[in-house]
């Protein structure tokens, strides 16, 4: 079966008719029949799939055991996210399976496929949720009262898809079976597309995090309030907007971007009592992430003041950048016959991981550059090109 064909088989799954592409979310009703999918076409191949504590999904070759290869990624999606952002890692990995047993391979380590629950945050907002819980990079306690935009809070969910809150939280026994970790991914810019490779490998990672700013004014009628009695928690808000974009223009290599703005109550003929907005903030390093970051607060407090309104900032997630294992980088190139080493601006669980085992990621050209919206894409010949790399790479580690 081809990656093309196991992707198409879920391209009805979450699809967003409202918002275009797809959303998909952690343990809602698509993550859940794509869990159902993935564990389906495991058993298709006589992998034996186990979910551990904190809900990821492993599908071993053999026996389970220590100083395993592992490959993986995840399925669920940013709000109307696009069709490769994950999920190619996945079928990718599938088909790197039947790659390999095509070629008369049996692995000499124990080797596994696994599915990471709720990468993007998009339910929970915390990105890399189950590697984060996984490697103790995010507290059990916390973790479980994150709630969605519904009010379901984590324990909540993970209860309703059959899984034990109680048994959330760093998980020793599965992250020390992790001998090595490989992540394939569509490319999330055009980096392969400008150097004619379809295949590469992933060098770095960019410091982000992501901040709630809530603006506190004053609600009251859009009509009967003159407009020097407002304190409208929306302008400092919307001024937040552009002190974002000046911050990462004055820091080279930052971005800073606001994705998500929530009024409250939320009414065309109403000022606004209270404003949220989501601050998502990356950079080379720490110190500049962090220069980009106090910048953007500075201006929020001065804005809000401006006002007459209240401002709060709470930092809801941070990861330092990452550089990827540089031993494993030039060897798994060495493999593909020397492939390109890209650095990348998005996150990965393979980033949170890279913190505790040996990791790398391969990188599959997407000739749109675009990642997180519906135009993402990889052509059929690139994704098979992508599991073949895989295969390659697997065949390598699991010698
Ligand atoms: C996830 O893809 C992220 O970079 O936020
Ligand atoms: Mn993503
Ligand atoms: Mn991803």
């Amino acid at each position: 079966m081809s990656v093309a064909a196991l992707l198409g088989a879920i391209s009805a799954v979450g699809a967003d008719g409202r918002r275009g592409g797809f959303s998909r979310h952690g343990f809602d009703s698509a993550d859940m029949e794509l869990r159902a999918w993935f564990t389906e076409e495991a058993a298709r191949r006589g992998l034996a799939v186990e979910t551990d504590r904190n809900g990821a999904l492993w599908a071993w070759w053999g026996e389970p055991g220590d100083d395993a290869v592992v490959t993986g990624s995840h399925l669920d999606s940013v709000p109307g996210g696009g069709a490769y952002d994950g999920p190619l890692g996945v079928a990718a990995a599938l088909v790197a399976v039947d790659l390999l047993r095509e070629r008369g391979f049996t692995p000499n380590r124990p080797l596994a496929v696994t599915v990471f629950p709720e990468e993007e945050g998009g339910r929970f907002g915390l990105a890399c949720l189950g590697s984060r819980l996984m490697t103790g990079a995010v507290g059990t306690a916390a973790a479980l009262r994150l709630s969605d935009p519904d009010g379901v809070t984590l324990a909540d969910a993970l209860a309703s898809a059959g899984l034990d809150p109680a048994h959330v939280g760093r998980d020793e026994r599965a992250l020390s079976r992790i001998g090595v970790f490989v992540e394939l991914h569509v490319e999330q810019g055009r980096g392969l597309v400008d150097l004619d490779a379809p295949v590469g490998v992933a060098h770095s990672i960019l410091a982000h995090g992501r901040w709630r700013l809530r603006f506190t004014g004053e609600g009251n009628h859009a009509g009967a309030t003159l407009m020097a009695d407002r304190r409208d928690p929306m302008v400092p808000a919307a001024g937040l907007v552009l002190a974002a974009r000046r911050a990462a223009t004055a820091i080279a290599g930052s971005r800073a971007t606001v994705g998500r703005i929530v009024p409250v109550p939320g009414g065309t003929n109403v000022i606004p009592s209270t404003v949220d907005l989501w601050l998502d903030a990356r950079a080379g390093d720490d110190l500049r992430t962090r220069a980009v970051v106090a910048e953007i607060e500075a201006a929020a407090r001065e804005l809000a003041a401006d006002e007459g309104c209240a401002v709060t900032v709470t930092e809801e997630s941070y990861g330092d950048a990452v550089v990827f294992d540089a031993a494993l980088r030039e060897e798994l190139s060495g493999v593909l016959g020397g492939v390109p080493d890209l650095p990348t601006g998005a996150g990965h669980d393979a980033g949170i991981l890279a913190a505790h085992v040996p990791t790398a990621m391969l990188f599959v050209r997407n000739p749109t550059g675009v990642s997180h919206a519906p135009e993402e894409f990889a052509s059929d010949a690139d994704c098979e090109a992508g599991a073949r790399a895989l295969a390659d790479v697997l065949a390598h580690l699991a010698r």
